[in-house]
């Protein structure tokens, strides 16, 4: 079959990674894709959200299956578009529904889903411009820190978590003005919970629902998770806390409740779910829902996935996932990304790249990559990532550790402690 992979990240050229191992592809092609994603398929000079363009290739092309990397089409309501053009209608789209899509576009709707499906996650109210003292009073009524959302898509950017009250209560009112355009004109107010985070992902048809491996990503750019917010350092599979009693009390509690939920209120939903969950003195609670998988959480997550994910997806496309298997390999897997120094703040872009072709045993995922005149140079803040297999998350950092070395480029910055904390 013929797949069209839409997205550039290190979490697409993953994906990509994965599905070009599938005896069931004949072809694939990425769009945008980066300078990486040419080892795996062929990169098609489309954005991710050009819905025409996309239109006309898949038809130009006889593409088989259309596989959603980023959030951003999906919102937007790529999967609804398929559907309603007749051209389009019977080529499946892995990821949900627009409607079901505001799992991740709105976290006002998020959070109201889980109360009406009883999951659990930090007590919260909604507000907008009309109930601004309504939020300052409950503000007041919270212990810090305090934990303000912007309602819509904000690029990772709008989550703050804020100590002190006057603070809070001025950016909340910020929030209500714009700071993050019409994202922030309902904003969420959370109880602040504490505990250590982990990344779970879900394949579901609607009905049926895969597993997949868990994993944990580190956001923070400094060592010991110091420092400002990134997009994600680096990221570890297995969990170690994730382990059977924890993962069945997420799936009873959490995964369960929420594919059953989504069929309940009739929103079409074949695709991944991404469980941002913490846990709390043992048990799990939803801090996000996003429609899509992680990044860069899927950098490890494929090399634990043995079976063929071409195989899975054709069960989510079909409904009949529960025939499919997923086998997961055993090994730990420890992803390291290398930066490009300064970002998350202002950092350069055009570095070239050189070392690529000389890693051995780790696996080299670009991620913020371009070609210019035939060399490989950085494209982004995260410039690749080096995910790597061992016995125990110990010896797979180790390989990272050893490997990047030998990837240079102007201003590299990384993190070393990976996995160190669990
Ligand atoms: P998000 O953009 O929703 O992923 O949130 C960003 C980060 O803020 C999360 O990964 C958590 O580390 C933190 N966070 C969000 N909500 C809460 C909460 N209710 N309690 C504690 N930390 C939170
Ligand atoms: N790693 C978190 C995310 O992809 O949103």
């Amino acid at each position: 079959m013929k797949i069209l992979l839409l997205g550039s990240g290190g979490r697409e050229h993953a994906m990509a990674w994965k599905i070009a191992q599938s005896p069931k592809v004949e072809k694939l092609f990425i769009a945008p894709g980066n300078a990486g994603t040419v080892n795996a398929g062929e990169n098609v000079s489309l954005k991710a959200d050009d819905f025409e363009g996309i239109k006309s290739f898949v038809i130009a092309n006889q593409v088989d299956m259309v596989v959603i990397g980023p959030e951003d089409p999906l919102v937007k309501g790529i999967y609804d578009y398929f559907k309603a053009d007749a051209q389009l209608a019977g080529i499946p789209v892995i990821g949900p529904s627009k409607a079901g899509a505001q799992l991740e576009g709105s976290k006002d709707f998020a959070k109201g889903f889980m109360m009406r499906h009883g999951i659990p996650t930090a007590a919260y109210k909604s507000f907008n411009g009309t109930t601004v003292e309504e939020g300052l009073q409950f503000l007041e009524t919270l212990q810090p820190p305090y934990v303000l959302k912007a309602d819509g898509l904000c690029a990772g950017k709008g989550v703050l978590i804020i100590d002190n009250l006057e603070e809070a209560k001025t950016e909340f009112k910020q929030m209500l003005e714009g700071m993050f355009g019409n994202a922030s004109a309902t904003v969420v107010i959370e109880q602040f919970l504490s505990g250590i985070e982990c990344s779970v992902f879900v394949l579901t048809d609607g009905k049926n629902y895969k597993i997949l491996p868990e994993a944990k990503d580190y956001k923070r750019i400094g060592e010991h998770d110091t420092g400002l917010n990134t997009g994600g350092m680096g990221s570890v599979s297995p969990v170690p806390f994730a382990d059977k009693v924890w993962m069945e009390k997420v799936e009873n509690r959490i995964i369960r409740p929420t594919v059953e939920g989504l069929a309940a209120e009739g929103l079409d939903y074949k695709g991944f779910i991404f469980f941002g969950l913490i846990n709390v003195d043992g048990d799990p609670y939803v801090i996000e829902y996003n429609c899509r998988m992680g990044d860069p959480e899927t950098e490890t997550v494929m090399l634990r996935i043995k079976s063929d994910l071409v195989d899975l997806l054709e069960g989510v496309a079909e409904g009949n996932l529960d025939e499919r298997v997923l086998e997961q390999d055993p090994r730990a897997a420890v992803c390291v990304m290398l930066v490009s120094g300064g970002y998350p703040q202002a950092y350069g872009k055009g570095y070239p790249i050189t070392g690529i072709e000389d890693v051995e045993g780790s696996i080299v995922f670009h991620a913020g990559t371009a070609m210019k005149d035939g060399q490989v140079v950085t494209n982004g803040g995260r410039v690749i990532a080096v995910s790597s297999y061992g016995k125990d998350k110990a010896e797979a950092l180790a390989k990272s550790m050893q490997e990047q070395q030998k990837i240079q480029f102007e201003k590299k910055y990384y993190r070393s402690d990976i996995g160190q904390d669990l």
